[in-house]
């Protein structure tokens, strides 16, 4: 029986527009492998979507001055329209605020409620009495307990994974306005993961071989602890509706809903299809194998509370793998759109390129062991060496020889043993690719493909046909019948990296792609090709460049809600201050700086340690932004904040082009 595969990558948060880390990090990973799984012959099914609920969104659309349907409507076409462009083969990308995914979401719960994992309980939650309202995870801020980070969310702290309760976390103070919150108690709802423990316990136990230690070791940490209860509803509005009686002012958790989205994508899937109970095959069937690729700090999320999930409602398959993947910095840092550092996909379809080409670098970058980086002279090195050099080079000198030399026609020859076996290259690469790509390996599967192609052109390069074609015309009609099909092997091996150059590849030597089964032996001597055409373009420093500069830009479309009219502006209260006194926090790149605004002094702090010293602060006249809501920083009150022009390598503070009185209105 063929296989059956549910391919599912993390639903991105539609808030902002991608990145290549985003894609290096999952979408490109979990595309190959589906990819591969069609080629392969599997029943396959690749499914995506958008996360639209959640505090990520609403902080965003509430800092963008719209509502959260309303940023979630505009990015989500943004996301769908860069997945098309990078060829992300998904079957369907779907949204979890669509009515089906609620009603999916309402239903699971249920069960769980039935078969007894909720309990109610009592939370003493964050309330501010400043912005009179109760504070959500990520509105909540404060000192990690477990390992100390100084900014760690109420709901997970991003430097050690830790999920938390915001009633957990040291230290704590309002994300809007740092101020302490009070405590409040309030009713809500638990998924008892306490219960769960030991069926999750043997779960992740039976996936120690197959997992990577990474996956492995995040989950026993977590489960080392113990599990505790966790609280899955929230006390906001946009989100999923809980449907018990008591509890209709709040919704879901997110992270209650969204994995959820992977069951009620595929179930718009199979409508979608014509073949409406389809997704019952993939989801509630144990003979299918459910693959999640996700980012690290997804890993809790899909070991733990997901499978707690599914094992309390009792009505689903649980996954198969987890592929937890790491990440991929820039340049020597960390990717940062506030900064420029990065590439930015909403560029990419105006920089000129295949997208082929960004997949091939983005797949030898997929940080599947560790972080990896995005150099551009690395960049440009593999695609002139690799791309133009081999594979490029390879394809396109048998094309145009059989061009030139043989009326474009497959020659026939006389194949010895020698050329047997390179003609059987094709089988033998095939298998260990696949080997290699099933078990998530995906760079090591393209080094392979390469590895073929190289092998392709060094067996040309020694028979050399050029001379034979004169000499002994058998000999060379021998090398391009083989070369010929080791290009058709090799389009077929390459199409779950690069589907576009795959297909170029066939339609030049016009034939159709086949699977996996066709390689080997697929084009008969006398077959007919299509004029060639080199398939990539090689890269000088200029264009390198030009990408550079064009794909690093943060377009307009991240500011398209931010434009401000003057009435906007003047909100802002601006004004030039005289810095009294500097002085650098211990441990730290911030400096404590004392200002007199017009008379009044106030404290501000700054994080420009690494450019200033404090004597070089002392006297100077800057520009603050007078009216900011008062922050604690490091435990310090910082009740304004400086103006400075910022790059990702320098920070140069605003000042006054002449001698002005302090305090003066900025405008
Ligand atoms: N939106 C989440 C993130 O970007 C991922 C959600 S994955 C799912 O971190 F499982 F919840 F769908
Ligand atoms: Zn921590």
């Amino acid at each position: 029986m063929k296989k059956k595969i549910l391919v599912t990558c993390a639903l991105p948060y539609v808030n902002n527009v991608p990145h290549i880390g985003n894609i290096a990090g999952s979408h490109l990973p979990s595309d190959i492998f589906a990819r591969f799984c069609r080629l392969a012959g599997y029943e396959t099914v690749f499914i995506g979507g958008s996360d639209e609920h959640g505090t990520p969104i609403e902080v965003s659309a509430e800092k963008a001055g719209v509502t959260p349907k309303e940023l979630c409507d505009k990015y989500y076409e943004i996301h769908k329209g860069i997945y098309d462009w990078l060829d992300i083969s998904y079957d369907n990308f779907s949204r979890t605020s669509l009515p089906e995914h609620h009603k999916t979401t309402q239903e699971f719960f249920k069960k769980i409620y039935e078969n007894g994992y909720i309990s109610e309980g009592v939370l003493k939650l964050p309330y501010c009495e400043k912005d009179k309202r109760i504070l959500p995870d990520r509105y909540v801020e404060g000192v990690c307990p477990k390992c100390g980070y100084e900014n760690a969310r109420g709901d997970q702290c991003e430097r050690c994974s830790t999920l938390l309760n915001p009633d957990e976390l040291n230290e704590p103070r309002c994300a809007i306005c740092g101020t302490r919150p009070v405590f409040r108690k309030v009713k809500h709802l638990f998924l008892n993961l306490d219960k769960l423990e030991p069926q999750l316990r043997e779960w992740i136990k039976s996936k120690e071989k197959l997992w990577s230690s990474q996956v492995v070791n995040m989950a026993m940490g977590w489960m080392g602890e113990g599990l505790k209860p966790r609280c899955i509803t929230r006390d906001i509005k946009w989100g999923v509706k809980i449907p018990l009686k008591g509890y209709e002012d709040k919704v879901f958790y997110v992270w209650f809903d969204a994995p959820i989205g992977y069951i009620s994508s595929t179930k718009e899937w199979a409508k979608k299809i014509g073949k409406p109970e389809e997704w019952r095959r993939f989801w509630q069937e144990d003979d299918s194998f459910i693959f999640h690729f996700i980012g690290k700090d997804n890993i809790p999320f899909h070991t733990i509370f997901w499978p707690g999930m599914l094992l309390a409602c009792g009505e689903y398959t649980l996954p198969y793998r987890v592929a937890g993947l790491q990440y991929l910095n820039y340049e020597g840092d960390k990717i940062s759109k506030s900064k420029g550092w990065g590439v930015f996909c909403e560029n990419l379809p105006k920089a000129g390129l295949s997208s082929d080409i960004w997949r091939f670098y983005l797949t030898l970058l997929i940080p599947e062991t560790n972080d990896t980086e995005w150099k551009w002279k690395e960049f440009q090195e593999r695609v002139n060496k690799e791309l133009v050099g081999n594979l490029g080079n390879f394809i396109y000198r048998t094309f145009s020889f059989i061009q030139r030399n043989f009326e474009s026609k497959v020659p026939e020859g006389e194949l010895e043993d020698k050329d047997e076996k390179v003609i059987d290259l094709g089988k033998e690469y095939a298998e260990v690719i696949s080997d290699l790509i099933w078990d998530i390996h995906l760079r090591d599967g393209l080094r392979k493909v390469l590895e073929l192609s190289d092998r392709g052109n060094k067996y040309f390069q020694a028979n050399e046909p050029w001379k034979a074609v004169k000499e002994n015309r058998k000999k060379a009609a021998t090398t391009l019948h083989v070369c010929a099909n080791l290009c058709y092997d090799l389009a077929v091996l390459l199409s779950p990296y690069l589907p576009k150059s795959s297909h170029e590849i066939c339609r030049q030597l016009n034939v159709e792609l086949g699977d996996m089964r066709s390689i080997g032996r697929r084009i008969n001597a006398g077959h007919k090709i299509n004029e060639p055409k080199p398939l990539f373009p090689k890269l000088g420093d200029r264009d390198i460049e030009d990408l550079k500069k064009v794909t690093s830009q943060v377009s307009e479309l991240d500011k398209l809600f931010e434009e401000v009219d003057y009435q906007y502006f003047s909100r802002l209260d601006l004004r030039t201050a005289k810095i009294i006194k500097a002085e650098r926090i211990k441990n730290s790149d911030l400096v404590k700086i004392k200002v007199d605004v017009g008379g009044r002094e106030k404290q501000l702090i700054a994080g420009i340690g690494k450019h200033y010293t404090p004597e070089e602060l002392n006297g100077k006249s800057i520009v603050i932004v007078n009216n900011m809501k008062p922050r604690i920083i490091k435990g310090i009150k910082s009740e304004a904040m400086l103006l400075a022009a910022v790059t990702p390598k320098k920070i140069s503070l605003i000042t006054t082009d002449s001698e002005i009185e302090s305090g003066s209105k900025v405008e």
